[in-house]
């Protein structure tokens, strides 16, 4: 039955490609529409359609030739995809749930709304508005500023923790958010299909780069209390339910000082906090992406080693242009540790490169390992 099923995946990034390696295992019908003719699932799905996911025709084409449409970015155009769900293809996650999440402020006020933990907010029209509500009292610094739809990546979104900050704001309509005292930055990937069987993934703990607001590697299990880790599956079970997702979604969680957990923001689909799954737990993200939107049962979630860490390989600051490896061979030699190269033709600073997963075996320790890596792999321009 499920070999009789065209899956269409809109976006052919490097999530694409760990989404079509998991299907190639079942030997799914797996198909792709990328912008890029060169994007990194290129090869990996049956067919890749160069054209703009962003529109509605190209959608609609692309589409109308699938039984199952999925996504591997959330910037996608929705009124395709609800045209399409109406004429009776699956369309997962829902193209409503897609709107709320593609928009922050509106995912902001579905957290409100179902009384989900989050930052208390403001949503300001432009950068004029968010000065009068400083000037006012009402905003005080510190405080982020976060475009509500621009975003990605640590993209459009601005820490504001001093008065001449403000000069950066950027002049579109935002989420304001306050400041968070974050203990730690956490993340649950949940999983749902269409008979209501759930499935989440153990805690990760992100470690962020300040500057760039990105995550830069991420620890499995985090060491956070059990009472913690409840919470959190509990409230990316409640969220998955309320958004009526099939499929993945990768839930973040500021866990903050005083020990109260907010909800960051959420996404419908593999996440960069689930890389580390295809060698770490006995099902991967990708996996279970796939079971979940062909209503199979959700696979076992557990870890297979005692601990995980992921590393994403950034572009190095500098280097733009066609993409050159340095210290590949040395990470080879590296016992329990996993290389994975996304296969983008050119690099640019922070760009998402690869990423390395090092599974414990006792050895040395798991972060110094992870701190080799990084320091050893690294991507040039040639
Ligand atoms: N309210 C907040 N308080 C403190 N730090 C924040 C807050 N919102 C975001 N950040 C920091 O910025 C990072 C990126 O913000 P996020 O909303 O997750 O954007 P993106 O879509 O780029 O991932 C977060 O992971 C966190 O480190
Ligand atoms: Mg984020």
């Amino acid at each position: 039955m499920i070999h009789q099923k065209k899956i269409g995946i809109l976006g052919g990034g490097q999530l694409g490609k760990m989404l079509a390696i998991a299907a190639a295992d079942w030997s799914l019908d797996i198909h792709g529409l990328d912008p890029d003719k060169e994007a990194p699932a290129k090869g990996y799905y049956k067919t890749l359609l160069c054209g703009d996911f962003n529109d509605y025709n190209t959608v609609m084409s692309f589409g109308q030739s699938m039984d199952i449409i999925t996504i591997e970015i959330e910037h996608v155009n929705t009124d395709a995809l609800k045209e399409l769900k109406e004429m009776g293809k699956t369309v997962h996650p829902e193209p409503e749930a897609l709107e709320v999440i593609k928009d922050k402020g509106a995912q902001k006020l579905f957290y409100q709304r179902n009384h989900i933990p989050t930052a208390p907010f403001y949503l300001c029209e432009n950068k004029q508005a968010i000065l009068s509500l400083v000037e006012n009292g009402v905003i005080n610094i510190p405080f982020v500023q976060k475009s509500r739809s621009a975003g990605y990546d640590g993209k459009g979104v601005l820490v504001v923790d001093d008065i001449n900050k403000l000069e950066k704001l950027f002049d579109t309509s935002s989420l304001i958010e306050e400041m968070a005292d974050i203990d730690k930055e956490l993340a649950i990937i949940v999983s749902r299909n269409e008979s209501g069987e759930y499935s989440s993934f153990p805690a990760v703990e992100m470690l962020f780069n300040p500057v760039e607001n990105l995550v830069e590697n991420l620890i499995c299990p985090a060491d956070i209390s059990e009472q913690a880790e409840k919470t959190c599956r509990e409230i990316a079970k409640t969220i998955i339910e309320k958004l009526d997702i099939c499929g993945v979604l990768a839930v973040e969680f500021f866990l903050n000082k005083d020990g109260e957990i907010w909800v960051n923001e959420v996404a419908p689909r593999p996440h960069n906090s689930g890389h580390h799954t295809i060698e770490a737990n006995y099902t991967s993200q990708y996996q279970q992406h796939l079971r979940s939107i062909l209503n199979l049962s959700p696979g076992n979630t557990g870890l297979c080693t005692q601990k995980a860490m992921m590393v994403n390989i950034l572009g190095e600051a500098n280097h733009t242009g066609e993409a050159n490896y340095i210290g590949l061979e040395e990470v080879f030699q590296m016992s329990n540790t996993y290389v994975h190269i996304y296969g983008k033709k050119n690099t640019k600073p922070m760009r998402k490169m690869g990423h390395v997963t090092i599974l414990d075996d006792g050895s040395i320790s798991i972060k110094d390992k992870a701190k080799k890596v990084l320091d050893t792999l690294k991507v040039f321009s040639k």
